[in-house]
This record gives C-alpha cells, sequence and structure tokens, in this order.
C-alpha cells in the first residue's frame, strides 16, 4: 500500500454500474484513504422512511434524518445507523425502489452532505457518488467521472443480479437502469452531471485493475 503524504480528497461520480464502488474501494485500499460510499448513506435513511412507511417528502422523515447517526466501519464496508449494522439491509429491493426518491428531497441531501464533508474535513479521503464532484466536495484534489455504455453497465449488474439467484434479463435490468439514470440526471436538486474539471474515465472495455491502476496513476504523479 503506497501511503500519500499531504491531506487529499478525491471525488468520483458516475451513473449506476459504471463500476465507481468498487474502484473507489480498491484506490481507497491501494493509497491508505478512508472510503465514503455516499449511496450507502442515502440507502441508510430511506430505511427510516421504510421502518416507519413514511413518504419520502414528509416533515416527520426530514426530522428523523436529522435526529439519526449514521457511522461507517472497517473503512466504508460496514455502515451503522442509531448503531445498528444495517449493511445488508440498505442492499435489498425495498430501498431500491424508494432510494432515489428520498435522495432527491432537498432538505434530506442537505443534512446528508454537512455530514460528508465532516468525515471529509477528518482526513484523506476518497468519496463516490452523484454529487461529490459538484457540491459536497468541488475543491477536491482530484475528480474523476465514471462512465460506460448502458449495455455494460446492465450486463454487470445482470451478473451481480445472477450471483444472487436474482431471475431476471438483460433487456429489463437495462430498461431499470435508463430509468435510474434518467431519474439522476434530471432531478431538480444536484442532478449527476460532469463537473467541468472532472477526468471522464469510460470503462465500457476496460478491467476494474486498469481502472484503478489509472487513477492510482494519476494521483501518485500530481500529488
Ligand atoms: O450509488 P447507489 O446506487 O448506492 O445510490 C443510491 C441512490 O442514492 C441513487 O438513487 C442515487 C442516490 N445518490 C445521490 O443522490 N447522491 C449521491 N451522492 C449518492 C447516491
Amino acid at each position: 500500500m503506497k501511503k500519500i503524504g499531504s491531506q487529499v480528497t478525491i471525488a468520483m461520480d458516475g451513473p449506476a454500474g459504471s463500476g465507481k464502488s468498487t474502484v473507489a474501494r480498491r484506490v481507497a485500499e491501494k493509497l491508505g484513504l478512508l472510503y465514503l460510499d455516499s449511496g450507502a448513506m442515502y440507502r441508510a435513511v430511506t430505511l427510516l422512511a421504510i421502518a416507519d412507511a413514511l413518504p419520502a417528502d414528509s416533515p416527520k422523515l426530514i426530522d428523523r434524518v436529522k435526529a439519526c447517526h449514521i457511522e461507517f466501519r472497517d473503512n466504508g464496508k460496514t455502515i451503522l445507523l442509531n448503531a445498528e449494522d444495517v449493511s445488508i439491509q440498505i442492499r435489498t429491493p425495498a430501498v431500491n425502489r424508494l432510494v432515489a426518491d428520498v435522495a432527491k428531497i432537498p432538505e434530506i441531501r442537505h443534512e446528508i452532505v454537512k455530514h460528508q464533508q465532516r468525515i471529509g474535513a477528518e482526513g484523506s479521503i476518497i468519496a463516490e457518488g452523484r454529487d461529490l464532484t459538484t457540491i459536497v466536495f468541488p475543491n477536491a484534489d482530484f475528480k474523476f467521472y465514471l462512465d460506460a455504455s448502458v449495455t455494460e453497465r446492465a450486463r454487470r449488474r445482470l451478473a451481480e443480479l445472477q450471483a444472487q439467484n436474482v431471475d431476471t434479463t438483460l433487456a429489463v435490468v437495462e430498461a431499470e437502469i435508463i430509468a435510474r439514470d434518467e431519474k439522476d440526471t434530471t432531478r431538480e436538486h444536484s442532478p449527476l452531471r460532469t463537473a467541468d474539471d472532472a477526468i471522464i474515465v469510460d470503462t465500457t472495455d476496460k478491467t476494474i485493475d486498469e481502472v484503478v491502476d489509472f487513477i492510482v496513476a494519476h494521483v501518485c504523479e500530481n500529488e
């Protein structure tokens, strides 16, 4: 593992299936950085909505989000919501269905962004999501935007689902990805977009290792 010298912030955005989470986790390991999975935080607060059947835009949910405590352990592998390990629960279909609606509420985003900025101020970090390069860390030392074709992203997602024995097809998964891209890029608050100063990495024909090596080399050369 190479430790980089000074405090460094690496921000990474991209659509679902672009490889951000896997790449960011591996870069974090290689460079000794804290890994921040921002999507996991939106997923965790979605559990608060599900627990009490609260609509995504209800004032009660906003209050619960303001009062809740989110903490990461094992460098991002484990997420605790009010001291309970919810790492598995945040990946369930119920959360997948609701999270985009919760993530578009400005008051909820405001709370989560504050929390992310606090984590970022504590030390060197690689953070990934949809608005890390634009809103959360606009002055990040390094910014990357990972992308891949819709078909390739659907193939990756299908492989993950098949590994979990979920019975579906490429066409269904592709349609879900297109719908999710539409929600993430057209929402009013903090839509997914490419920061002007981000390096765009098309991962369609690249392995995870190739993308990780490119990012690590770029950071080490320019640090
Ligand atoms: O990356 P993911 O699939 O775990 O993200 C879950 C949802 O949260 C997705 O609908 C986009 C949203 N999200 C967001 O709005 N802003 C972020 N920084 C990260 C995720």
